[in-house]
């Protein structure tokens, strides 16, 4: 760590932490009303409840890790402190406060509806002024010295990106299907645009400083990458279109462009390994690369292998909205999204706290576990969903009468869950006892 201001990142990657535990709990408390018929907790969390709060904590976590790990990243880059760690603070507080205020919300049927997005609309302002505060601390610190590199530009872009999408899904639509049409544009635009930038922004900041390799090999292959993430994910927003009511040549439109989405993502892969390789210098602290590499093997995998297994329309067509798209959306997120912030948090913290993780194995305990058991539980998500598809869309039987025969898949689905929440909770008391002997040598 080379400016005193990166420490506020700290606070950022507790409060992520936490709401991870909290959010992959939920998960298994939703997960619970598809193995067993009886809901004891029906009256107090009934199943949307569970399933808002439990993307929801997901998002909120997310993206307060992106904060944490751009706020430790923009003063190296810039070369300078942040401009306002004070205002970086207060603006973790509102995020906080706001997270706990629409979950409450929630549990008392307050709600939006829209999923990820069922904040009520008064929070929805808040989280935009948060956005808004965060974007202008940012801003200003890169301000300070104009030093301009191709990682901010990224993450500056990416960021400014996802706060604007966001906006598409604040305003109520009475029609649904055009409401659904908007929300897309946050949803999909959000994973497969705004925030694929950001997290290649951060890998590419964490492979520069843990291999020493040249700044413009991995810039050249940055902008390669985002352009390429930028042509094929907003065109693939298609891929939304085909049962909305949007016209007939969104088939061919989505179907072309989504299906090269898994590109770039590719590229992502081979950049990583190649500059892992690139210097074999020894590097002390290997965790974050593990993690590094085990993110862009699993982020072409849940995005773009299980996302390209469905996005032809002739598939689609059978699988949208079944339980292949609830694997796909699992696997997507951990390998994308919840390792990148694994990966940053295990870069950074081991630098705010100066201590070193040779020897840290626990850490690579938690993530084997949790991707042997998110592939598990995805594998067997996909196969309920597959029975689904042909069950209920082909053969045309009742959706209640299919939930019968996908129950199997539900309690591996459920069984695997709680391999998830073992993993993350080795991996939260790792976070907290980085730094002191562990017991599991790497
Ligand atoms: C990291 C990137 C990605 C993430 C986090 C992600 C996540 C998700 C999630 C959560 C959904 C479900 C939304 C809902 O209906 O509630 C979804 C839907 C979908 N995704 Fe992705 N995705 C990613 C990348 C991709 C890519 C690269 C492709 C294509 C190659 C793809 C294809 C699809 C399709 C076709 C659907 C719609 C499924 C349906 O019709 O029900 N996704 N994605
Ligand atoms: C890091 C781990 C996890 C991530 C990233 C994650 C992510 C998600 C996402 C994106 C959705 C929405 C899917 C969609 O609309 O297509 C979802 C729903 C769900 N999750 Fe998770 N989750 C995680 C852990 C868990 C765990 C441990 C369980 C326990 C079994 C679980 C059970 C569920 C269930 C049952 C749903 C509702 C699916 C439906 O609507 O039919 N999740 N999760
Ligand atoms: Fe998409």
């Amino acid at each position: 760590m080379k400016y005193e201001t990166q420490k506020i990142a700290y606070q950022y990657f507790v409060a992520a932490t936490l709401l991870f535990g909290l959010q992959v709990i939920f998960g298994l408390i939703t997960g619970a009303k598809y193995v067993w018929d009886y809901d004891p907790l029906i009256n107090f969390i009934p199943f949307n409840t569970s399933r808002a709060i439990h993307m929801n904590l997901l998002v909120i976590w997310l993206l307060i890790g992106f904060m944490g790990g751009t706020y430790y990243l923009v003063p190296e880059e810039a070369e300078t402190d942040i401009y306002s760690p004070r205002l970086a603070a207060i603006q973790l507080y509102c995020f906080v406060a706001i997270g706990v205020a629409a979950i409450i919300g929630y549990l008392a049927g307050w709600s939006w509806g829209m999923p990820f997005l069922e904040q009520p609309t008064v929070l929805k302002f808040g989280i935009v002024i948060v956005a808004l505060i965060f974007l202008f601390n940012i801003f200003m610190t890169m301000m300070k010295t104009k030093k301009w590199t191709v990682i901010q530009g990224v993450l500056l872009g990416g960021l400014v990106m996802l706060a604007l999408l966001f906006l598409f899904g604040v305003f109520f639509v009475r029609n649904l299907s055009t409401q659904y049409y908007w929300w897309w544009w946050v949803i999909h635009l959000w994973v497969e645009g705004a925030w694929e930038l950001v997290a290649g922004a951060i890998i590419a900041f964490i492979l520069l400083k843990l291999t020493g390799v040249d700044r413009e090999l991995v810039e050249k292959w940055l902008y390669v990458e985002v352009g390429l993430v930028l042509f094929t994910g907003i065109a693939g927003t298609g891929h939304h279109y085909y049962w909305i009511g949007t016209p007939k040549y969104w088939f061919w439109v989505g179907g072309i462009f989504s299906a090269l989405e898994p590109l770039p993502i590719l590229f992502m892969v081979i950049d990583t390994l190649r500059d892992v390789r690139e210097k074999r210098i020894e590097i002390e602290n290997r965790i974050p690369l593990y993690w590094a590499v085990g993110s862009a093997v699993m982020h072409f995998l849940g995005a773009g292998v299980w996302g390209f297994a469905h996005t032809l329309p002739q598939i689609n067509k059978w699988t949208h909205g079944t339980q292949v798209t609830a694997s796909h959306g699992h696997f997507a997120f951990f390998g994308a999204y919840v390792m990148i912030n694994l990966t940053m948090i295990y870069f950074a913290v081991p630098r705010i706290r100066g201590v070193s993780l040779k020897g840290h194995g626990r850490s690579l305990v938690a993530l084997r576990l949790m991707v042997f058991s998110i592939f598990f539980m995805v594998l067997a998500l996909g196969i309920a969903g597959v029975v689904q598809s042909y069950l209920q869309r082909i053969l045309g039987m009742d959706y209640l009468t299919t939930q019968d025969y996908m129950k199997l898949w539900y309690a591996v689905m459920w069984v695997s869950g709680w391999g998830v929440v073992t993993g993350v909770f080795i991996y939260i008391v790792d976070f907290f006892s980085m730094g002191k002997p562990s017991k599991i040598t790497a």
